[in-house]
């Protein structure tokens, strides 16, 4: 019998608040992933409140519906946590000989998360060793999630005959993807665009995930994770803002999110009415998420002892939003990169998927290294 050329297929699963997104992915003898095929399906309404998900029924119903549909059939699953039930803290410690770091590092995270140890999952990463005011320090970046929260979303996946593999945070998942080289097709017209702006040349970057109801900031220096916030702040509060600008009924919010999509937040043509409106309200929300985005810029540059970010990758649905790349770029003062434009080392896909839709499948992807 001839050897099969792939170990098993895996599942991997990204709940949003909007939209849920499934894979099914192959491992190639030379390591490198293939995506075999995908769904998105839609998040029930009402099933996710705060971060939890407080419907497991109706959430796996739909799971197992987009599972049908595209043919998704390993048995063994990972899953990508929701981001707001996260805790994520950039910590100090002075520097001690190797064998200590982990002491000092427990006594540093046991004094100053304000959380119940027994009830939650706590773990840390090595950030590097930095110089503060003359002292050399040593950089944490700790994670913290309610061991309730990890055990129900083993349930779903148990309850969908899965077997659970790894549960991971979005930070971790995204910072795993970009371990991988990204490319770009860099036309002349992208590289003279890319001239007019400030280019720092820090190893730098900002991943933001621009979701429903979330907005997640990472920042990845090196590779490696240093700084994540979500804010709470998505695509749904332009639908929401869009539909109280043109008074549509609560039902009646598919509308507002179709003209979002429609007419994004650049207007092309400034007679018609309606578009300018709903740019025009879109583009308000817009600059509050960006503004509490520079915030964690500074935050992270001041507070973190990071360094200038040196570009951003968008992601997630909202960040197909029209105008918006170009948009941060002149108000951040940064280059933007919609990750529709990229090419990573080590992903395939398999021929003739929709590959439009692939911002949307980042945390489903980098959980599954
Ligand atoms: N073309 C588009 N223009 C603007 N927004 C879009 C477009 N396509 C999708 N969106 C928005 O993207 C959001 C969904 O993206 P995504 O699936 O990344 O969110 P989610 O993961 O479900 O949410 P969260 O991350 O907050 O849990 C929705 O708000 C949707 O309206
Ligand atoms: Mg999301």
């Amino acid at each position: 019998m001839a050897l099969p050329l792939f170990a098993n297929d895996i599942l991997t699963i990204d709940i949003g608040f909007r939209y849920i997104k499934i894979l099914q992915i192959k491992r190639k003898k030379n390591n490198s992933l293939v995506v075999v095929n995908f769904g998105i399906g839609d998040t029930p309404k009402g099933c996710i409140k705060n971060g939890a998900i407080n419907d497991k029924e109706r959430v796996i119903a739909e799971i197992k519906k987009v599972m049908h549909e595209q043919n998704l059939d390993a048995k063994e699953a990972k899953i990508v946590i929701s981001g707001t039930n996260i805790i994520t803290r950039i910590m100090m410690i002075d520097k001690v000989p190797e064998e200590e770091v982990d002491k000092k590092a427990w006594e540093e995270i046991k004094e100053s998360l304000p959380i119940n140890f027994s009830e939650h999952s706590v773990d840390y990463k090595l950030l590097g060793v930095i110089n503060e005011n003359g002292t050399e320090k040593i950089k944490l970046f700790v994670t913290a999630v309610s061991k309730k929260i990890i055990t129900s979303y083993i349930d779903i996946l148990n309850s969908l005959n899965l077997k659970p593999v790894a549960v991971d945070t979005p930070a971790n998942s995204i910072s795993k993807f970009f371990q991988k080289e990204v490319k770009y097709e860099e036309s002349e017209n992208w590289i003279k665009k890319k001239r007019r702006i400030k280019s720092s040349s820090s190893n730098t970057y900002a991943v933001i995930d621009m979701g429903s109801e979330t907005t997640i900031v990472n920042i990845i220096k090196d590779k490696s994770p240093e700084f994540n916030r979500v804010l709470l702040m998505g695509g749904s509060n332009i639908d929401n803002a869009i539909a109280r600008t043109l008074e549509l009924e609560q039902r009646h919010m598919d509308k507002a999110e179709r003209y979002k999509k429609m007419y994004g937040i650049a207007v092309k043509d400034p007679n018609n009415e309606l578009e300018n409106t709903c740019c025009k309200t879109a583009k308000a929300v817009v600059d509050e998420i960006i503004k509490n985005i520079k915030v964690c810029f500074d935050f992270y540059q001041n507070r973190c002892a990071g360094e200038t970010v040196s570009r951003i990758y968008t992601i997630g649905g909202g960040s197909m939003l029209k105008g918006l790349g170009d948009y941060m770029e002149q108000t951040l003062d940064v280059p933007v990169y919609p990750i529709n434009a990229l090419t990573i080392d080590g992903i395939e896909f398999v021929q003739g998927l929709n590959l439009e839709k692939i911002n949307y499948l980042i945390n489903a992807i980098g959980v599954s290294f």
